[in-house]
């Protein structure tokens, strides 16, 4: 009740009026599962039309658009029909394919002369990073990834946290979680769909979460170790584990830039609870992150920040804040992404940071494999 009578008071975010005059024309890579959450949100946008669809499956675009009431699209085999017909006009195409095929569908797409908005994580290889980060650069379009959590008010607490100095400078991050149970399946854990299974599925989203706070640092080693254990297990998974063949789990510690550790850790399936919680540590204060069950992007519960007040210490709470704002998370990085394209303003949430996010990941599985530190030598991606 409380809580209730406080909110009328609570400044409403201003609901920006979108004009409908010029619609934005949108095709959709891939008809998949997550293409589903585009489309919703494609489709309350004022601005927006869906005019082309695309996926190799046969029949399985034409069914998205029938599910979806979609009119006037048109169909397309693999991405690049829809890249080489000549007599299509689009703004911009959301990336909604298996990770495996992100960077061909992203460059042929940016190099068409479309802006993207790629869904996570940026793709599977550096090398493939490196030649994604060219054709924006060389194309001058707007290239968003898709990660959500990056607009939930608590995600955005934690780098307001670290910016406003209450932690003092940070030496050390322990971060990661993930489920005891939860391996997808479908084109999750094969290497031809998915090439990273756990590490880039739900690893991306932990380490955004804090090298978003602290204004992604470049990595520079990475000595880390990665598992199959459970998806390989007939007894667990009698069908799945026929054809599992990505990590399950991964943990890793990794060097950054300015002398920073970050502690890493990932899991589809282990035998414990939780893989621990997100821990930050400052020279002035502690911030502890509790983590979710399953990785879905929000601050497990409120966070709590230890240090010394009078040489005693001390430990607070800040408590989860509400959303006003009345928009989804998917919701928000769609808008974000047309404001983009529409303003000619820079991405959302872009690869001159997850560059990053996708050279640890890729920096894992090598030195994983080949079982000893390796150090990151990044290209300048400028
Ligand atoms: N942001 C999120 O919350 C979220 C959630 C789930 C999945 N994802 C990401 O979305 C991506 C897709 O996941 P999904 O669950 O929708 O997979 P999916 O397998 O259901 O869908 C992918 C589709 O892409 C099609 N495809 C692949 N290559 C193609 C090409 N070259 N041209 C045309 N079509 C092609 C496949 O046939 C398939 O239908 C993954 O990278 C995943 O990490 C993001």
């Amino acid at each position: 009740m409380a809580d209730a009578v406080l909110s009328q008071f609570k400044q409403q975010e201003e609901k920006e009026v979108i004009s409908s005059d010029k619609k934005l024309k949108i095709g959709i890579i891939g008809t998949g599962w997550i293409a589903e959450s585009h489309a919703e949100s494609y489709l309350i946008m004022p601005d927006v039309e869906i005019v082309a669809l695309s996926d190799i499956i046969p029949g399985k675009a034409q069914k998205f658009a029938k599910k979806y009431g979609l009119e006037n699209v048109k169909f397309y085999g693999h991405h690049s029909e829809m890249i080489n017909d000549k007599s299509l006009e689009l703004d911009a195409v959301s990336v909604c394919t298996y990770n495996k095929t992100h960077a061909e569908c992203t460059i042929d797409s940016l190099k068409r002369g479309w802006h993207v908005l790629l869904e996570k994580p940026m793709c599977v290889t550096i090398e493939e990073a490196v030649a994604i980060r060219k054709a924006e650069k060389e194309t001058g379009k707007v290239l968003s990834i898709g990660f959500q959590p990056r607009f939930d008010v608590n995600m955005q607490m934690i780098k307001k946290i670290v910016e406003s100095g209450e932690l003092g400078e940070v030496y050390y991050i322990q971060t990661g979680g993930g489920r005891r149970r939860g391996i997808p399946g479908g084109t999750f854990i094969e290497q031809d769909t998915a090439g990273i299974g756990a590490l880039a599925d739900i690893g991306c989203y932990s380490l955004d979460m804090v090298l978003n706070a602290i204004g992604y640092p470049k990595p520079l080693t990475v000595s880390a170790y990665k598992s199959d254990f459970f998806g390989k297990n007939p007894e667990m998974y009698p069908e799945d584990s026929k054809r599992f063949n990505v990590d399950d789990f991964a943990a890793a510690f990794i060097r950054l830039e300015g002398g920073i550790i970050l502690d890493f850790r990932i899991s589809w399936a282990m035998h414990m609870d939780t893989a621990g919680d997100t821990l930050i540590l400052g020279k002035k204060a502690g911030l502890r992150i509790p983590s979710t069950e399953c990785w879905n992007g929000t601050v497990g519960g409120p966070m709590k920040i230890y240090r010394d007040v009078a040489n005693e210490p001390v430990c607070y709470e800040v408590p989860i804040l509400p959303d006003y704002s009345g928009m989804g998370l998917f919701d928000k990085k769609i808008r974000s992404f047309l404001d983009a394209v529409k303003n000619g303003t820079k991405a959302p949430v872009s690869t001159d940071q997850i560059f990053y996010n996708q050279a640890i990941l890729s920096g894992i599985v090598k030195s994983a494999e080949l079982g000893k530190e390796i150090e990151l030598d990044l290209p300048d991606i400028g």
